[in-house]
């Protein structure tokens, strides 16, 4: 499978990157081929909703790093989304990304991409994940896509928490687990 991880926190190296390296490190076990964007040293301009693109019949008028995303996207069997929490939804970053789906929405629901979401907070609480989970299962049902999993990293507000979290090992044998 070729997996495409859209890394949406703007540290390279922070706990959503940590958990997506674990991911990537199990797919890449089981076999398969990741590819890792992170999307917020991207040049992604928001969406400006003129629907140019007839949601989907044209390309988008909006001439940035948009087309090379979605072409990786449209090669891909599996879409990852990976954010960290801010306030209780995802980044604005990874949102912009997957607003200007916008252009090939057709393309990529007829895909029936497999997908998953990785993410991380600082809150613990039972409740914290809530919001996030039930966008992420939207756009899955939106999108067409087949879930795979999900990883929620309560906890996970440092490096140095997320390294002493659970969330490292679920998101390795999540990756690993992809046939
Ligand atoms: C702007 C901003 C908003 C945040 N909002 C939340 C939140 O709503 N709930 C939460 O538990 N943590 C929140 N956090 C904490 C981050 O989710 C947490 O520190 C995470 O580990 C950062 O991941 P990163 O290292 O990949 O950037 C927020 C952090 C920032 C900078």
């Amino acid at each position: 499978m070729n997996i495409v991880i859209l890394q949406g926190s703007p540290n390279h190296n922070g706990s959503t990157a940590m958990l997506v390296e674990e991911f990537a490190r199990g797919a890449r076990e089981a076999g398969h081929a990741v590819e890792r964007i992170d999307v917020c040293a991207e040049d992604v301009n928001p969406c400006h909703g003129c629907v140019a693109c007839g949601y989907g019949a044209r390309p988008c008028v909006q001439r940035d790093g948009m087309a090379r995303i979605l072409d990786r996207v449209l090669a891909a069997d599996m879409l990852v989304l990976a954010t960290p929490l801010y306030y209780y939804g995802m980044t604005a970053q990874l949102k912009a990304v997957i607003d200007r789906f916008c252009s090939e929405n057709s393309a990529i629901t007829a895909k029936r991409l497999r997908s998953a979401l990785i993410t991380v907070a600082w809150n613990a609480d039972d409740w914290t994940f809530e919001a996030l989970v039930a966008h992420y299962r939207t756009l899955v049902r939106y999108l067409d896509f087949k879930d795979a999993g999900m990883v929620l990293g309560y906890g996970c507000g440092t490096p140095g928490m997320t390294k002493a979290s659970g969330a490292m090992l679920k998101a390795y044998e999540l990756g690993l687990s992809l046939e």
